[in-house]
């Protein structure tokens, strides 16, 4: 079997608020127990409403923050107990892309400069091997060579996403961990985007992190698919089995809330009323039973765990 990029154990983090000036204070659940498993050339998509904890699960995977409670491997490595060289090896073999490309790229730097930057920090190459490093993979994600001369604001925003999509690429790391790559976008060019996403994979053999409230989105690009709730996955499987048939009922009520996918199943439209609860003060038991359509009794007392149920994993006493 293939060495693994990312092994996560119980991933927790938690936050610690101050919710007046005069109360005690409180702690944010944003990151609840969650595990799984990254192997080279795989995707594995991340889907869930706003403020379920995706972004906080990116942060961890890509070492911005240490976790409250369980363990992150990279490559095999446990995050918490490597030394700084190894940290750093790490680091390097973890890369991100954000949602908006604008912020995440130096306005005063030309593309050039931008791309070719982690390789003077992080690399032993001289310019010429640099330059040419930058405009062999400028060219891979659908830039000219006249664009390198240029600086971020001269370009469109699906263009300045390749740029940062490169940018991530430039170290040629295993792991490119992704929130919502094409949620700013046009919905015109984000399917050029993810196919890009899914050409460097083949090339490069990476695995992804593919993060994005919008299942049309992870149809297209997932072979692996978590589904997560309140800072916990609800649902885990390989995207075909989970799109066929979800067993959870916030994953079909997600999958009956996507009109593309429920004219293919002629699935009936779920609605799940409510709000997402607070990570602050989440609901005993099952923490989707104040809006679930199948809550019973036990729901609210009994925590439901996740288990094998027809060839994915669910968390929910009546799957
Ligand atoms: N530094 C922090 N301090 C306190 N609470 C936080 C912090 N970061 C995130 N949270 C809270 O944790 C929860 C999860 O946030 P997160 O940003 O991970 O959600 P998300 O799934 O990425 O949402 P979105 O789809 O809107 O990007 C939210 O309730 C958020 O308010
Ligand atoms: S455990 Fe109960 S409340 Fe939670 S999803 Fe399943 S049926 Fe609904
Ligand atoms: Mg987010």
């Amino acid at each position: 079997m293939a060495e693994l990029l990312l092994e996560a154990l119980d991933l927790t983090r938690h936050y610690e608020v101050r919710r007046g000036l005069f109360q005690p204070k409180g702690v944010v659940k944003a990151l609840n127990g969650v595990s799984f498993t990254l192997a080279p050339r795989r995707t594995l998509a991340v889907v869930g409403e706003s403020g379920c904890g995706k972004s906080t699960l990116a942060r961890q995977l890509t070492l911005i923050e240490a976790p409250s409670r369980g363990a992150l491997k990279i490559r095999g490595v446990d995050a918490a107990t490597a030394d700084a060289a190894t940290l750093k090896g790490l680091r390097r073999d973890v890369q991100m892309v954000f949602q908006n490309p604008f912020a995440s790229l130096n306005p005063r730097k030309t593309i050039a400069t931008t791309l070719a930057e982690p390789l003077v920090i992080n690399t032993p190459l001289s310019a010429a091997e640099r330059r040419e490093r930058v405009e062999g993979l400028a060219a891979k994600v659908g830039l000219r060579p006249e664009h390198l001369r240029r600086y971020p604001h001269m370009f469109s925003g699906g263009q300045r996403q390749r740029i940062a999509i490169a940018r991530a690429m430039v170290l040629n790391p295993g792991i490119v961990v992704a929130d919502e790559p094409v949620s700013a976008l046009d919905v015109s060019i984000q399917a050029q985007i993810l196919n890009l996403f899914m050409d460097l994979q083949d090339e490069f053999g990476t695995g992804y992190v593919f993060i994005s409230h919008n299942l049309s989105v992870v149809e297209h690009v997932a072979d692996d698919v978590m589904v997560m709730y309140l800072g916990a996955a609800v649902e885990v499987g390989d995207k075909r089995t989970l799109f066929a048939s979800p067993r959870h009922p916030y994953t079909q009520a997600l999958m009956s809330a996507t009109p593309a996918l429920r004219k293919v199943e002629r699935r009936q439209r779920i609605v799940i009323h409510g709000e997402l609860p607070s990570p602050l003060n989440p609901p005993t038991g099952c923490a989707f039973h104040k809006r679930c359509p199948l809550a019973m009794p036990r729901c609210s007392e009994e925590a439901p765990q996740l288990r094998d149920v027809d060839g994915r994993r669910v968390a929910c006493h009546a799957a």
